[in-house]
């Protein structure tokens, strides 16, 4: 969406509070020997406290109310049984609408011993998100955001899920434009005042190719290797853009 009003500006504003809420609470109570349903539920009661509601369910049938994925799993993992050891690597995606206004963030969590690959994994996932936020301005192409993400994720000796991208937000958990988080030359968008889009680099140790697993929503690395994950709501203006789920 393109935001109008004040009014739609502080209903999206408080639906991206609310998504970080659920999000940090859920993120600090990761640990060895937590379930991944248990994480699920920690997420879901502060969404339900603040009449809120988890959106994949709704808008897809996504059997979870938030996506969380580990290790080699890069993005829709359903939440389950699965005991989280230390070493992992858990990513928590968030997305949830409260008055008809979306905001989507992930996270990635490195459980107890950090592994170094691991954890440059992490710093470079947030890292090509900043250089990403740093060209998302009015007037630039949104292929330019996808060249900033893709550069520093380079830089830092990884690749990005190319299949795998950012997205417009706000009336619906998935609007138009696509956000690549790589460059792509035939794309002329350009970014507008007031549109609310998400920048979320989904980077891998690997060559860079996701799978569907055959629960068919986990995406995958394909040769297995590590994925970290990181995303924000933010919304585009002649300066720098106002990020809806920051802390
Ligand atoms: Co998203």
């Amino acid at each position: 969406m393109s935001i109008r009003s004040h009014f739609e500006f502080d209903k999206l504003r408080a639906i991206g509070r609310i998504v970080r809420r659920a999000l940090d609470t859920a993120a600090a109570a990761v640990r060895p020997g937590i379930t991944t349903a248990e994480l699920e539920n920690i997420g879901a009661r502060v969404l339900a406290e603040r009449g809120a509601e988890p959106a994949p369910p709704k808008t897809y049938g996504f059997p979870g109310a938030l996506c969380i994925s580990v290790n080699d799993e890069a993005i829709h993992g359903i939440p389950g049984q699965r005991v989280i050891e230390a070493g992992d690597l858990v990513k928590l995606d968030l997305a949830a609408e409260k008055d008809g206004f979306y905001a989507d963030a992930a996270v990635t969590v490195q459980v107890g011993e950090a592994d170094a690959t691991a954890l440059r994994l992490v710093r470079c996932a947030e890292s090509a998100f900043a250089r990403g936020a740093a060209v998302a301005t009015a007037g630039n192409r949104v292929a330019e955001i996808g060249r900033a993400v893709e550069g520093e994720t380079r830089r830092r000796g990884f690749r990005v899920i190319r299949e795998l991208c950012g997205h417009g937000v706000g009336r619906a958990i998935h609007e138009p434009p696509n956000v690549p988080n790589y460059h792509d030359p035939r794309s002329r968008t350009r970014l507008t005042e007031g549109l609310v889009i998400t920048i979320e680099p989904i980077v891998t140790a690997g060559r860079g190719q996701g799978v569907l697993d055959p629960d068919g929503w986990t995406i995958r690395t394909a040769d297995g290797s590590l994925s970290a994950h990181f995303e924000h709501t933010l919304v585009i203006t002649r300066a720098a853009p106002i990020i809806l789920t920051a802390p």
